[in-house]
């Protein structure tokens, strides 16, 4: 089957192409608590408001899934199917209306009909034809997003911090997505190699290459995300504190070392621990090691041991950072979950205002409506209950 480019577009691009990515339809069908719903706006922010457990997170995870990845909520995608006692978990599907620089796009995503012992698969569909995996769609569209569960992110392991990374660098850099997942197929069949006792050494060449090649784009796009965010941190002005950021490993290290030859001395440090991986299980080198190291820039102090209120203003920080730093481009849409609950008054104004200036189509959730009130028309609001959405 032959794969969606963006090339394909069916709409033409309007002659003053949009500075940021909005969805401007989105329908529903089996997803969680949904039946199915379709909901139209533009390309202002949308507030989301309803009370616990209506059904807004669902409608943001939704839209996570047309990016590649596990969604919002990290989960795998046959989590999502609408499920309801005494039936069989139907297949979900997502479908929206994209703008971006490049025009407008039909993109949907969706899990494959369960046929007998089939392993269900995230289907993706761009512009009615399968495009070749989630993959596909960071070149027509671009999304972050901050949930209540990312918190945590600088208190829990590192892994939270590189997927955090990945998704803003993939919006620097659409192939990003493409090079983690080849070196992620790589490391695994390497692994599998090593632990089968079987690993005929000219196949592990074979795959360690492979293995440097990407691992050394992936460190490269990351790098290039941590320089293209600092410079798009801005002074203190805003309410939100400035961050200092940088990748810290020992792959990133080699790299920093000799970039130009950093995918030989990556693929010969591999070779030199087949031995150490095979004992350990694991594989002990290379980019999916990583950290991004965090700090509160005034305080000089490391996100970790910063408040929680500083941590949850480090991390709007960074994401406004990263919009800016995507606005060459398009800026990307924000999916901010319970983020304005959090925020005193000023900050709340701050993060208004900074969404204002950004042009970004932010999607933002909270029980009380009265809370977004400052934004007047500047965002269109709707109701979220009873497995449905009504503007309000
Ligand atoms: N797979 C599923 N099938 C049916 N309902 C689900 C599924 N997953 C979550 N839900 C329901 O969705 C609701 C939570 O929606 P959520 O979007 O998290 O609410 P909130 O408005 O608080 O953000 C809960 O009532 C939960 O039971
Ligand atoms: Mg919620």
């Amino acid at each position: 089957m032959q794969a969606a480019r963006p090339m394909d577009a069916q709409i033409p691009a309007p002659a003053s192409a949009p500075r940021a990515y909005a969805l401007t339809r989105l329908s529903l069908s089996n997803y969680r608590s949904y039946v199915g719903i379709a909901l139209e706006c533009d390309a202002r922010p949308v507030v989301l408001a309803g009370e616990n457990g209506a059904g807004k997170t669902n409608v943001l995870e939704a839209i996570s899934w047309l990016s590649p990845g596990r969604g919002l909520r990290g989960v795998p995608f046959v989590e999502a199917c609408r499920e309801e006692p005494g039936a069989a978990p139907a297949a979900w599907a997502v479908a929206a209306t994209l703008l971006g620089p490049d025009g407008a796009f039909e993109a949907g995503t969706g899990i494959s009909a369960n046929s007998e012992g089939e392993t269900p698969r995230r289907l993706v569909r761009i512009n009615h034809a399968p495009a070749s995996g989630p993959s596909a769609l960071t070149e027509i569209f671009s999304v972050l997003w901050l949930t209540p569960a990312m918190d945590r992110l600088f208190i829990e392991g590192a892994s939270g911090r590189r997927k955090f990374l990945d998704r803003i660098a993939m919006g620097f850099e659409p192939g990003h997505a493409q090079a983690c997942a080849a070196y992620e197929r790589a490391t695994r069949e390497r692994l599998r190699l090593l632990r089968d006792g079987r690993g005929d050494p000219r196949w592990l060449d074979g795959l360690e290459a492979e293995m440097a090649r990407h691992g050394a784009a992936m460190i490269r796009n990351r790098l290039h995300a941590v320089m293209r965010l600092m410079s798009a941190m801005e002074e203190e002005t805003s309410g939100f504190p400035a961050a200092i950021i940088a990748l810290a490993g020992e792959a990133e290290t080699l790299f920093a070392a000799d970039p130009a030859s950093a995918c030989e001395a990556i693929a010969a440090r591999l070779a030199r621990s087949r031995r150490l991986d095979e004992a350990a299980g694991r594989t002990l080198f290379g980019p999916h090691r990583a950290d991004l190291d965090v700090r509160h820039a005034r305080r000089n102090r490391e996100a970790a041991s910063c408040s929680t209120g500083e941590q949850k203003a480090l991390l709007i920080s960074l994401i406004l950072a990263a919009a800016r730093a995507q606005s060459g481009r398009a800026v990307p849409v924000l999916l901010l979950d319970e983020v304005a609950a959090h925020l005193d008054e000023t900050r709340r104004m701050a993060l208004f205002d900074a969404i204002t200036a950004l042009g970004a189509q932010a999607w933002m959730t909270g029980t009380d409506m009265t809370m977004f009130e400052p934004m007047d028309s500047r965002a269109q609001k709707f109701r979220v209950g009873n497995g449905a959405i009504i503007p309000h």
